[in-house]
């Protein structure tokens, strides 16, 4: 079998963080893969989860298996987070799943079987592995305008001209909030749009939503997926607790599907579950136990709360501070967009020889053609950071 096998090529992310491990330099700096570090560059684990899960362990009398929806608390939690006190909890269905990755991949599996010939369309450009997971589950694949790199903003008109062509057949995915890789976000007037779009030509909205609280805060970066679950009468939403848990290898997520009336939502669902069972046939426990653990205790919730806005803050004064650098030293505002963008990531505008000689020259780590983890540096590396973007980007 396998002799009919070339090799593949490694995937672009998780081989550069492979790199950055083996690089022996002592100033280093990994703006790559998307993980949080502190001001020490470490990932945590949050206290709230630590305490979960030392509760967890002392409570848990069985490891038999949870069921095909995983946990039904962990659901229903996940629901109030992403669709709000006042969501249509009638239409919607929640299944847990292993990461966001999973939730994309079982409801991308689930549209092609609702309707073999779906057209996806992607944003330009989009989180890399959202191609092979929307083509290997059959669907189609294409691309909307969304980015402008002269602006660093997004191209609003020409984004609405593209969906104002599509029709039943079609599905937008779109990034809930925290753009990955560009940074530059929907408003809601954008958001209103699209909706409203949405209602009148047909077309399917699925959003990926892995950054809820990395942006402007847990509520505020859901207004897009509450509105849009407010007005259309289908849609399918993916999350992630990888990131705003920091759970990231406990593989943590949900796919969330709503239906016009709840017998659609139920029919669409049972069909899920066959697409999981054949996938994976269960998710993983642990870290969905440990998320509903902290979404249902209030001093747990809070105190999760509490570190994922430190998190965020943090993060808004990293681009601050990024931008301010840059402005000092190119005597310009060219970069002030990083101080603008929302999340954990800005497309910096660089090339991919200059992202190349950012790390062959001064071993900064960023992928493609210049996609920064905000959230990778630390306040002590602003400064080596800014030089070395300006060293690349004045020597063309
Ligand atoms: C990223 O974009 O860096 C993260 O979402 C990690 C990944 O799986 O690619």
């Amino acid at each position: 079998m396998y002799e009919t096998l070339t090799p593949a090529p490694p995937d672009a992310i998780l081989a550069l963080s492979v790199a950055f491990r083996e690089d022996p330099r002592p100033g280093k700096i990994d703006l790559g893969v998307g993980v949080y570090r502190d001001a020490q560059g470490r990932t945590p684990v949050m206290a709230a989860v630590r305490a979960a899960e030392q509760r967890l362990y002392d409570s848990q009398d069985s490891k038999a298996y949870v069921g095909l929806v995983g946990d039904e608390g962990f659901n229903a939690a996940m629901t109030g987070l992403v669709f709000g006190a006042d969501g249509p909890v009638g239409r919607i269905r929640a299944v847990q799943s292993p990461g966001g990755c999973g939730a994309l991949r079982v409801l991308a599996d689930l549209l092609h079987r609702a309707k073999p010939g779906s057209r996806v369309w992607l944003s330009d450009p989009t989180w890399p592995n959202h191609q092979p997971l929307m083509a290997g589950a059959g669907l189609d694949i294409r691309t909307y305008p969304y980015f402008d790199p002269a602006t660093k903003a997004v191209r609003r008109d020409a984004m609405l001209e593209t969906f104002r062509s599509l029709g039943p057949d079609d599905v937008v995915l779109l990034h809930g909030a925290c753009h990955n890789p560009t940074g530059a976000e929907l408003t809601p007037a954008d958001w209103e749009a699209i909706a409203d779009l949405a209602v009148e030509r047909g077309f399917f909205p699925f959003v990926d939503f892995a950054y809820q609280g990395f942006g402007d805060g847990l509520d505020q970066d859901a207004a897009g997926v509450r509105l849009l679950a407010g007005k259309v009468p289908q849609m399918a939403v993916a999350s992630s607790c990888s990131k705003n848990f920091g759970l990231y290898r406990e593989r943590v997520g949900c796919a969330f599907l709503l239906g016009e009336t709840p017998e659609q939502a139920d029919t669409a669902l049972s069909n899920l579950l066959t697409v999981t069972r054949a996938t994976y046939s269960m998710p993983p426990d642990h870290g969905g136990a440990v998320a509903r653990i902290i979404l249902e205790d209030a001093g747990l919730r809070r105190s999760w709360e509490d570190e994922l806005t430190a998190m965020r803050t943090r993060m808004l004064g990293l681009r601050t501070a990024a931008a301010d650098a840059l402005r000092a030293r190119s005597n310009s505002d060219a970069f002030d967009f990083i101080a603008h963008h929302r999340g954990m990531f800005s497309l910096v505008g660089t090339t991919v020889d200059q992202v190349r000689r950012l790390r062959e020259d001064h071993a900064v780590y960023m992928v493609g053609a210049g996609r920064m983890n905000v959230a990778g540096l630390t306040e002590a590396q602003v400064g080596a950071f800014a030089d070395a973007l300006m060293a690349v980007t004045r020597s063309g």
